[in-house]
């Protein structure tokens, strides 16, 4: 509450912030952690926390009055509907050129992401993130974040059985026709209860459209396992609906946090101050950068390097959906959790990591959609915007072309083979790329260029950065895992040698 005085403040509670908690609270240290979405613990008048995808309401979208799903039209038609503004699980970002999704709630990306749980390729993380000992990576915080994180593997005779894999065998096995590798892909979700839920035994989460707006049984977000971990020590405190808006030296030592209590309008109902000895920022690419370009244009912490807000990018994200023949059913099951990727990172003309997605609307579409990850190597930086007070994103739509060009290499070559075409249906009327959204934003505040080599903000002892800021942009394969390891790596060093 307002005027407190913490040793350790936590901002943001998605991978960066939960590792951060967990190893904090461990070591005995009373952690506070402010998160500006929701609890997302109370069931609502269905009986259920999350809403699915077939039926968003209000409990879908951060402060919005019309759902932006990401797949946003069929038949060329926006198929969006009216929902109630409210404090909802999943955000829409708007920059000028681009859409980035990201979590809202206790847990972060956690509750809302598809939980697919890889790791990057080591030569390319080396590439990305020459300054961190790969070694150490690889035997020890990679293994580490995957145990913290409850990662498990699919059953793969099961997978072969499996209605709800239909669509993702389909494509398999057309991109196997034309000479790609599909590799599977480990998850957070209960691969175990997912096998419950086909056969009927227990109430469908995945199996029954979940996944964007939550998800109401089956996946281990962060909240069942790195920040129970944390509430188990006793040493843990999370204060929902806080947004945090300014950090500064404070006179007394250390630093104060302003930050707006909201209630689920979106109104300020307090604003409070508290001191905290040392603050982690762990608000995300978007919410990292965009808080601490803010302070800096703003006074409030003026020493932080130019570098801060300087190489973001969107992992390559970008999505296409192929028509199948009449033949080739996708089906009208579909598991939300995708199993599945196409592999031609090995390809240096034009590298693709694709993920098989799954298109779960609940009835047959002969729609096989998928998630591109690729080398895109533009970035753009976030700079603040004195007239409007806000912080903007420099990037352009038109900077996911190598992205597209790249995409569109592999999805040629498949729909040449199968003589199938792309839909252009689902991302606007006649718009076959979906290039103007993200579901991985990273960078911004990138590790040994705006902070040192292990996070800290050396102008400013005890403030850390631990999330996926710190990420140069790319990671070429679905980002958490990297996200969790690297903090894994950094709050031990910082344990080790500041505290
Ligand atoms: P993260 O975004 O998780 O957490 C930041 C937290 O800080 C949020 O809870 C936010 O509300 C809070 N916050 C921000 N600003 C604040 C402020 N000023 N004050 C207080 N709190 C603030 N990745 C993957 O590896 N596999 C996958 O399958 C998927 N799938 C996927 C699907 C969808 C729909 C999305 C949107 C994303 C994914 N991702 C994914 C991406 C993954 O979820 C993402 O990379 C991580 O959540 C990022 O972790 P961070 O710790 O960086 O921030």
């Amino acid at each position: 509450s307002d005027g407190d005085h913490v040793p350790a403040l936590v901002i943001g509670t998605g991978y960066g912030g939960a590792v951060t908690a967990l190893r904090l609270t461990q070591a005995g240290i009373a952690t506070a952690m402010v998160e500006m979405g929701m609890a997302w613990t109370t069931a609502g008048s269905d009986g259920k926390v999350f809403c699915d995808m077939l039926n968003p309401d209000q409990r879908s979208y951060w402060l919005r009055t019309t759902t932006d799903q990401p797949v946003g039209y069929f038949l060329g038609i926006n198929v969006n509907k009216s929902i109630t503004r409210y404090t909802g699980v999943l955000d829409s970002e708007k920059f000028a050129g681009i859409r980035v999704y990201q979590g809202r709630g206790v847990g972060g990306g956690s509750l809302v992401n598809g939980g697919m749980a890889v790791v990057p390729k080591r030569d390319y993380f080396a590439q990305i993130l020459p300054s961190v000992d790969v070694a150490s990576m690889y035997d020890t915080y990679f293994p580490r974040a995957n145990a913290g994180l409850g990662v498990n593997a699919i059953d793969t005779a099961w997978f072969e059985t499996a209605d709800c894999y239909r669509f993702a065998r389909v494509s398999r096995d057309q991109a196997k026709a034309s000479g790609y590798t599909t590799t599977f892909l480990n998850n957070v979700y209960d691969f175990g209860y997912m096998k419950q839920e086909q056969a009927s035994t227990v109430p469908r989460s995945a199996l029954a459209s979940e996944v964007i707006y939550g998800n109401n049984y089956g996946k281990r977000s962060l909240d069942k396992t790195y920040l129970a971990a944390a509430a188990a020590t006793g040493r843990l405190s999370i204060t929902a609906q806080h947004v945090v808006t300014a950090v500064t030296p404070a006179a007394a030592g250390g630093y104060s946090v302003t930050m707006n209590q909201i209630d689920t309008s979106g109104a300020t109902v307090a604003t409070k101050t508290v001191r905290a000895d040392r603050v982690f920022f762990a608000a995300g690419s978007v919410g990292t950068s965009k808080l601490l370009v803010a302070m800096r244009a703003q006074g409030k912490l003026p020493d932080l390097p130019a570098a801060v807000g300087q190489g973001w990018g969107n992992n390559g994200n970008v999505m296409v959906a192929r028509a199948q023949h009449i033949w080739n059913t996708t089906g009208a099951l579909e598991s939300g959790m995708p199993a599945m990727g196409i592999d031609n990172w090995a390809d240096t003309a034009g590298p693709v990591f694709a993920e098989i997605a799954p298109f779960p609307a609940g009835t047959e579409l002969w729609i096989s959609l998928y998630l591109a990850i690729t080398k895109n190597p533009n970035r753009a930086a976030f700079t603040f915007n004195t007239s409007t007070g806000a912080v903007d994103l420099s990037w352009r739509t038109a900077q996911n072309q190598p992205a597209i060009d790249a995409a569109k290499r592999v999805f040629d070559k498949i729909n040449s083979a199968q003589a199938t075409v792309y839909r252009s249906d689902l991302f606007g009327s006649n718009k076959v790329w979906g290039d103007d959204l993200t579901y991985h934003p990273l960078g911004g505040c990138i590790l040994n260029q705006a902070t040192d080599n292990y996070g800290r903000l050396t102008g400013y002892p005890g403030l850390y950065v631990m999330d996926g800021s710190l990420i140069p942009g790319s990671t070429g394969v679905n980002p958490f895992v990297t996200i969790t390891a690297l903090a894994e790596r950094n709050i031990e060093k910082i344990l080790a040698t500041d505290i």
